[in-house]
Parts: C-alpha cells; sequence; structure tokens
C-alpha cells in the first residue's frame, strides 16, 4: 500500500485532494494529513474519514522540524504533497512575516526531512542517490510570475519568475528551494504552479466564496479597484486531478503549469454568481429580494494588485494528457450547490473570528 504524507490537507486544496485520492484510489492508499490547523484548516472537512483506518491526522507545525521528523521515522512514506501554506494575499500585506516562515522555512523543513528520510548513503549517482519510487511535490501558484498587461500573453514554465506580494514572494522563495533541492541533490521532486481555484471548502476570506455568502445574507460585494482585475479559474477537483497525474505520470524535476483556460474579469464573476445565485434558489425563496447587482460595492483597491494571471497549460496538456474537464457554468453551479447544502460549515465558519477580520478588512475600506 502505497503511503502519502499530505501537509495542510485540512485547507481548502488539500481536503479536496485527500476526497479525491480515496474516490480514486480506496483502500490502495493510506494518507497521513500533516496540518497545524490555522484559520484556515478545518478538520470539519474531513469529517467523513472519521473512521477510516488508512486515514491519519497528525495536527504539528511544518516549522517543527522535530515533529515532521517524528512522522517520517514512524512512517514509510512514498509521496509528499505540501500543500501547507499561508494562502490568503490580503493577509500576507498586513502579516508578511507568518508567511516568510510557513511557506518558507516550512518547506525548507519538509525538503530536509524527507531528504534524510528517502536518502541512500551510496550509489551510482554522485549528486543524490534515493530510495526507489520516492517523490515530492511541492504545489504552488502562478502569482509567482507576477502580472500580465491586458489581453497579452500567458504564463509558462519558463517565464521568469516576478512576485510582487508578499504571499507570492514566499511562494516563489519556496519554489526556489524545491528547485534547489533537485539541482544540488537530485532530490526526486516536481512542482506544479496553478492558476486561482474554486469549489467546495473555500474559506470565505476568498472572493468566490465571500461573494456567496454575502450576497445570500444581502451583505455588500466589495470590489477593489475597477473590477476588471483578471484570474484564470479553475475547479478544485481538476486541480487535485493534475496534482496526482503530475506525480504518476509527470517527469521528475520538471515544472508543470496548471490552469483553467478560464480568465475572467473580478466583475463578471461577481455578476455570474448574483446571475447563478438567482437560477438556483427555488421561487418563492425571500433571499432572491435582495439578490442583485445593488449590493456591489466598489472599495480601495489592494496594494500592489497584480492586473492579470493567464496559464499556459500546455506543458501538462501534452506531456501528461490533463487537461481542464469542468467548464466554469457548471463548476460554479456546482459550488453553490454545495454551499446551499452546508450552510452548517459556512456559519461554523463565520466565527467570532471571522468576523474581527471582515471587521478589520472592509470596515474602513468602502469608497465615498
Ligand atoms: P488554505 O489556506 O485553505 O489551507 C492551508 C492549510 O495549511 C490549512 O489547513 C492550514 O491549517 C495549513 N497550514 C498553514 N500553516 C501551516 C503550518 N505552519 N504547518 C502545518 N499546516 C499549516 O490554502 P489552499 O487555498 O488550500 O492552498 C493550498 C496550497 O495551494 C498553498 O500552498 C497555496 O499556495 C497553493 N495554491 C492555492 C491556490 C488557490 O487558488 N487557493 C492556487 C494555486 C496554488
Ligand atoms: P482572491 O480570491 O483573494 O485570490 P488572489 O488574490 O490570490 O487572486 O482574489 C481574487 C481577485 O478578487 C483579486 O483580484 C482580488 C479580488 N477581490 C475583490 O475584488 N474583493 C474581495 O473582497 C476579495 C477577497 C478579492
Amino acid at each position: 500500500m502505497r503511503t502519502y504524507l499530505v501537509t495542510g490537507g485540512a485547507g481548502f486544496i488539500g481536503s479536496n485532494y485527500i476526497h479525491y485520492m480515496f474516490r480514486k484510489y480506496g483502500d490502495d492508499i493510506r494518507i497521513i494529513n500533516l496540518d497545524v490547523l490555522t484559520y484556515a484548516g478545518n478538520p470539519e472537512n474531513l469529517k467523513d474519514l472519521e473512521g477510516n483506518d488508512n486515514y491519519i491526522f497528525v495536527k504539528a507545525d511544518i516549522t517543527d522540524k522535530e515533529a515532521v521528523s517524528k512522522i517520517f521515522e514512524e512512517y514509510d512514506i512514498d509521496r509528499v504533497v505540501h500543500f501547507a501554506a499561508e494562502s490568503h494575499v490580503d493577509r500576507s500585506i498586513k502579516d508578511p512575516e507568518a508567511f516568510i516562515k510557513t511557506n518558507v522555512y516550512g518547506t525548507g523543513v519538509m525538503l530536509s526531512c524527507a531528504k534524510a528520510a528517502w536518502e541512500l548513503p551510496e550509489g551510482p549517482d554522485p549528486l543524490g542517490n534515493y530510495k526507489p519510487d520516492k517523490k515530492f511535490l511541492h504545489v504552488s501558484t502562478d502569482e509567482v510570475y507576477g502580472s500580465l498587461p491586458e489581453g497579452e500573453g500567458y504564463f509558462y514554465e519558463t517565464t521568469p519568475y516576478s512576485p510582487h506580494s508578499p504571499y507570492s514572494a514566499s511562494k516563489a522563495g519556496s519554489d526556489m528551494l524545491v528547485k534547489a533541492y533537485m539541482d544540488t541533490y537530485h532530490f526526486p521532486a516536481n512542482i506544479t504552479n496553478c492558476s486561482n481555484n474554486y469549489g467546495p471548502y473555500q474559506f470565505p476570506e476568498k472572493l468566490i466564496p465571500l461573494i456567496i455568502n454575502n450576497a445570500l445574507h444581502g451583505k455588500k460585494l466589495p470590489v477593489y479597484g475597477d473590477g476588471k482585475n483578471v484570474r484564470d479559474w479553475l475547479y478544485v477537483e481538476d486541480h487535485a486531478k493534475a496534482i496526482d497525474m503530475v506525480q504518476e505520470k509527470g517527469k521528475l524535476f520538471e515544472t508543470y503549469n496548471v490552469g483553467g483556460h478560464n480568465e475572467k474579469q473580478n466583475i463578471e464573476i461577481i455578476k455570474i454568481i448574483l446571475n447563478t445565485l438567482n437560477e438556483m434558489l427555488p421561487d418563492g425563496d425571500e433571499r432572491k429580494a435582495h439578490i442583485n447587482e445593488g449590493l456591489i460595492t466598489y472599495v480601495e483597491d489592494r496594494k500592489g494588485h497584480d492586473r492579470r494571471y493567464a496559464i499556459a497549460p500546455d506543458k501538462i496538456k501534452k506531456e501528461i494528457g490533463w487537461e481542464p474537464e469542468t467548464r466554469f457554468e457548471e463548476g460554479i453551479k456546482l459550488t453553490i450547490k454545495w454551499y446551499f447544502e452546508h450552510e452548517d460549515w459556512m456559519s461554523n465558519v463565520v466565527n467570532g473570528d471571522y468576523m474581527k477580520y471582515y471587521e478589520n478588512m472592509y470596515g474602513k475600506k468602502e469608497k465615498a
């Protein structure tokens, strides 16, 4: 049985990935989920796995080398899938240090512990020899490439890094460490750089769940700047599939860009959500009375706001055969349906701490 060490598996993408992997491989795999449970980590995301003997949760911090080493000593790990990170750009603008610690130093700890556990003392390769079939996948973002002009160009794997926010700079730093391990020690790894994800279990500090939740409650929909910044949206299950395919079919030491071929301005996303909510709510639902464009509120722009992200996923398609499968029109319906069916999840998440964050973030931002 293959054993996976997933970091950050209680977060948005990690929990979707764990569900995807158990759906795909069933009892043929065992997953150890290493997560410290920050505000973004939610054990509820995986509560349906309680009682599954092939799922093990370890509450620990990736910056705690002793705790991470202990996991590698206790279990014969075959695959590491490294999601754990501070992931929200706005928070990184307010508190960059947490991002540097977890994203850069924490990735350094993961690499060092995996290398120590997998390294063989001798072998033919002067740079490094490893136990067979061990692989580390570092999950990263397209934001490391910086910002594209409107309507022109794409991010390729060869695009030079040019991060602007403390979040993307810390992710770029973590990518560079993985590259350094591959180049210096022939450490068996891959990197994926993915575009913006959306889907079930996403924390409502990010655009799509925030807009769904606010619209349902008749709250204002905050649009940064002119609302014309472009993101390339990918349904989260397609990302989970890409990660698995890269690890099993990709060439070691390679980077793969993962993207949705789905560029949209933020204001377009908000209007699609409003229309879809109205379409999906049953006739006579009282919330329909307030779900309209009157809720849209332009607020002060994000500092250093990247204008456009757009991935060219040509390499992953050509070498591995991965393509986005879920069209946005379908993915947004699946996402809204999930939030309708999990109102408790949302109300548990939107607790006192979230309200404090929300007040601090949006309280003073509204434009006159
Ligand atoms: P998330 O914020 O929802 O989840 C992060 C998880 O990591 C949480 O469960 C949190 O508790 C855990 N974590 C944070 N610090 C930790 C630490 N020090 N030790 C152990 N666990 C820790 O993030 P997400 O949106 O699921 O993103 C997952 C990964 O994918 C990140 O590396 C992110 O950079 C990358 N990524 C995200 C997107 C996106 O659109 N969300 C797109 C591309 C890449
Ligand atoms: P976000 O979901 O934070 O992802 P990222 O910054 O990693 O791309 O934001 C997506 C886009 O939506 C980004 O251009 C910022 C914008 N945005 C708003 O206009 N209003 C909001 O309240 C939020 C959270 C984001």
